[in-house]
Formats: C-alpha cells, structure tokens, sequence
C-alpha cells in the first residue's frame, strides 16, 4: 500500500468526519490489529470509529476513490480473523453505533446498529417479553454486526437456527459509499434475489452493515436445564438421538469429551471423577415440566449414564451451564496458543470424527480437546501448542482435521466463518467452479477488491481481494 495514498486517506478521512473520529498512532491503531483467533495480527494505519451511516458512506467513498483496504469491525471478538485489517490501511470501526432504535412489540421485531452487544439485545427484547435466540458464547461482548457478517450461532441454534433466521433486512453501504436497503419488515416477502441471504455471512467482503432488522420471537414461557454424565464419548452422543427419536426438540444439546473435561477439572471444576463425557440439554416452551421428566429419563436409561441432575430455577440452571461456558476461556488457559475450528459433521459421524482426531493428535504430537454443540453435529476441535516449533505440527493437523471432516460429509464452519485462517481449505470443500462464481459476485459489489481483502478465498491472482 503506497505511503502517499494513507497520507492522503488520512487527511480526506479527518475533513470529511473529524479528526477526533480518525485515530492514526500506531498505540491507538494497535487494538484493532487482532481478533480472537490466532491469525496473525497487522495493525492498521488507520481506524475510523463510525457514529452515522454517513460516516461508513464517507469512509468507503474515500477508500475507493484513493485505492486503500478497508476492513470492518464491531465487537473483533471473531475467531477466524474476519476483523483483521490483512492488507493494512483503513479498519472501520461501527462498536459507536450501538443504538436498539426499534423494539417493535406487535411485530416482533427489532432495528439495530451494527454495535449493539448481543447481550444487550438479549436483555432489551427479553425485559419486553421478547426473544432474541442466536447466543454466539461471546454474547457479553460480541455485536450484532458481526454476528450477521459471520452468520453466528450458538448453543440456541440447534432448535432456533443460526444468526441468518432472524435478519429480515439490512442497510449496507458498498465500496465506493452507495448505500442499499434489502430485505423487508414483513414475516413474508420473495421479491427479487434474496440479497440479504448473500450478504449475511459474507464476513465483511461484500458491504458494511449500517442498521439491520431483525427478526424477534415471543419470550419461552418456561426454560429447564438437564446435565447427563456418561463413561464415554460414544455413550453421550448416542443418547442425543435418543433424545431426538423421543420427540424432544431442546434448544440446545451441547457435548464435552474426556480432555475437556480433564482441562475443566485441572482449573478446579468439579466434576464427578467417573464421567468421561457431558451432554448438557435445554428445553423452553410451554411443557417444560413434563418434557424435562421425559428428558431425565431418556439420558439416565442410555446406555453408559453415569448420572443426571436437572433445575429449572435460574440459578440451578445457571450452576449447570457452569462448566460449558468455563470451556473457551479454561481452554485458553493451557496452553499459549490454541486453534478452536468449528467444523459440522452430520450427528451420526460424530463419534466417528472424534476418534479420527485422536489419531490425528497421536500422530502429529498435537495436545487437542473438544466440545460443541452436539445437536447440530458442529464440534469445536481444539489443538493447543505453547512452542512457535509446533506451528507445522499443527497445520497439518488441521490440514488433517479438515479432510476428515469432507470425508464424513461435512463442512469446514459451523458458525466462526472462513475469515483468513481456513481460507486455504475452502477449495477442498467447495470445488473450483462454486468458488470462482463467488469471485465474480465480489467483483461485483467491490470491483477494486479493496473491502476486506485477503478473507474467505485463497488468492486467484486475478483479483487482489479473493
Ligand atoms: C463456543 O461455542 O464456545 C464458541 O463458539 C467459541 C469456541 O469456543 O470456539
Ligand atoms: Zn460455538
């Protein structure tokens, strides 16, 4: 990137928004250099803080115009290195813009900025008798903007679905600052191509999200939470489809195995010494009372139960989530670098893709754990080194991990997005043909390929952007 041209973006950038909207030192632009992945950082030469869509429109217009990248950003809590400025120049920061400007009762639904907190939503609709349900584990700090861009998911998503169910429409602005609504306010509409559907999930590349509407259900009247204990992996994820062929539909289902457990224990966790495996189920409605006596009884006939404890208090419920959600931050504890992948294999390969991993950690030396949401088969396969030597031991591990996982009819994301860690993957699952089709729709919206480059697609050498 040509030093004249940042020098020139920076000075058009200040005139056009202020300067106390545009930071430039490197201390102020080092925060923005990482995300939660372990892609390496590069710290932007500048980061404008957006408080208006006229400040996004701004921003890209000058972007396009003097050829500089831009990468957005709300919460940075992303794991696959979406918010990570990969070219340098222009991180555009939409954490100000944060207002729930609608919460609309009689429609179920909610107009937000890209910088509302997750959880915000959560407790705003929540305190209205609504319901908000995508609950990426970061919800205390993650923003909605991100969560659309990487189509986030959740423990919730088994039953509710991912981030995509719940936007109706979005407003973004495209390189070159021309600003488009798509999508509607209605439960229905078919009109057009489903732009929406395209940009949620496209991770930054296609446009920057300036309000999106969303989708809100009726708050469940009831929730109960059932923790099972199991001899075994297999044990465990067998007695999730038992717990499907009852005609229980949880929200979530989320599994444990053995290291995980062991991690959780070596940070002081209790847990029972017998189990090797934890399945933790959730059920909400109308019927929880009686479903959750179905439930109890489902986990503690399965084959290898070791025990079962249920609450439907908050605070019991609170206790029992305890050890899933100590998993990511307990994880991040062992070692000094850990991968989380999010790979999705369909539910009755699972035991199968577990044991594939144990070979693969024997074999490349590699320590790994897992845990995830069960119900979706969509497990989070941890690798974990504390020596820059392993890094090549590692990469064949996910190389690894990633053939395993097509070869059991899978996909490579569930719910992080392909961001720049697992683009060099995205040809093995997706072919050829499919991923050059997605070339030219990029080029469409950013010709210059200047928004977000270097994310989802290996470069092509036709276009620096993909
Ligand atoms: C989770 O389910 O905890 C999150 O997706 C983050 C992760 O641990 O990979
Ligand atoms: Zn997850």
């Amino acid at each position: 990137m040509p030093a004249a041209a940042i020098d020139r973006a920076k000075v058009a950038l200040a005139r056009a928004i202020g300067d106390s909207r545009v930071a430039v030192d490197a201390d102020a632009c080092g925060a923005f250099a990482k995300d939660e992945s372990e892609a390496d950082g590069r710290v932007p030469d500048i980061v404008v803080h957006a408080e208006s869509l006229a400040h996004i429109e701004a921003t890209l217009r000058i972007a396009e115009e003097l050829g500089v990248p831009v990468t957005p950003r709300a919460g940075g809590t992303g794991r696959s290195g979406g918010a990570i400025p990969a070219a340098g120049g222009i991180v555009l920061a939409t954490a100000k813009l944060s207002r729930i400007k609608d919460l609309d009762r009689k429609n179920l639904l909610a107009v937000v900025e890209p910088g509302v907190v997750t959880g915000d939503l959560h407790a705003a609709a929540e305190a209205e008798g609504l319901f908000y349900p995508p609950d990426p584990n970061s919800w205390k700090s993650c923003m909605i903007g991100g969560n659309v861009a990487e189509n986030a998911g959740g423990p919730r998503a088994f039953k509710y679905g991912t981030t995509r169910e719940y936007v109706l429409g979005v407003e973004a602005c495209l390189m070159g600052g021309h600003t488009v609504r798509s999508g509607k306010r209605t439960v229905k509409g078919v009109t057009g191509y489903d732009v929406t559907a395209l940009l949620v999930g496209s991770e930054g590349t296609l446009g920057v999200f300036s309000e999106i509407t969303l989708k809100l259900l009726p708050k469940p009247r009831e929730i109960a939470t059932a923790l099972g204990l199991f001899r075994d992996s297999t044990s465990a994820l067998d007695a999730v489809t038992a717990v499907l062929h009852h005609g229980l539909v949880p929200r979530c289902m989320e599994f444990l195995d053995p290291p995980a457990l062991d991690a959780l224990r070596s940070q002081g966790v209790a847990i029972d010494a017998r189990a090797a495996a934890l399945l933790l189920i959730e059920l909400d409605g109308g019927h929880v009372e009686a479903d959750l006596m179905d439930l109890g009884e489902v986990l503690s006939s399965a084959p290898g139960s070791i025990d079962v404890q249920v609450a439907q208090d908050a605070a019991r419920r609170a206790a029992l989530w305890e050890a899933r959600r100590a998993m990511s931050p307990t994880t991040r504890k062992l070692a000094k670098y850990k991968i989380s992948e999010d790979v999705v294999v369909p539910r009755s390969a699972m035991s199968e893709l577990l044991d594939r991993v144990a070979g693969i950690g024997l074999r490349e030396g590699v320590r790994n754990l897992t845990y995830g949401h069960a119900g979706d088969g969509n497990l989070h396969v941890n690798f974990l080194w504390n020596d820059r030597a392993e890094d090549e031991a590692v990469e064949r591990a996910v190389s690894q991990l990633m053939d395993a996982t097509l070869a059991l009819g899978g996909t490579l994301s569930g719910e992080h997005g392909i961001g720049l860690t697992k683009q060099k993957y995205i040809t093995r699952e997706q072919g050829p043909a499919l991923v050059q089709l997605e070339h030219g729709l990029k080029r469409v919206f950013d010709p210059k390929g200047l928004l977000n480059p270097g994310k989802i697609f290996p470069p092509d050498g036709t276009h620096h952007a993909c």
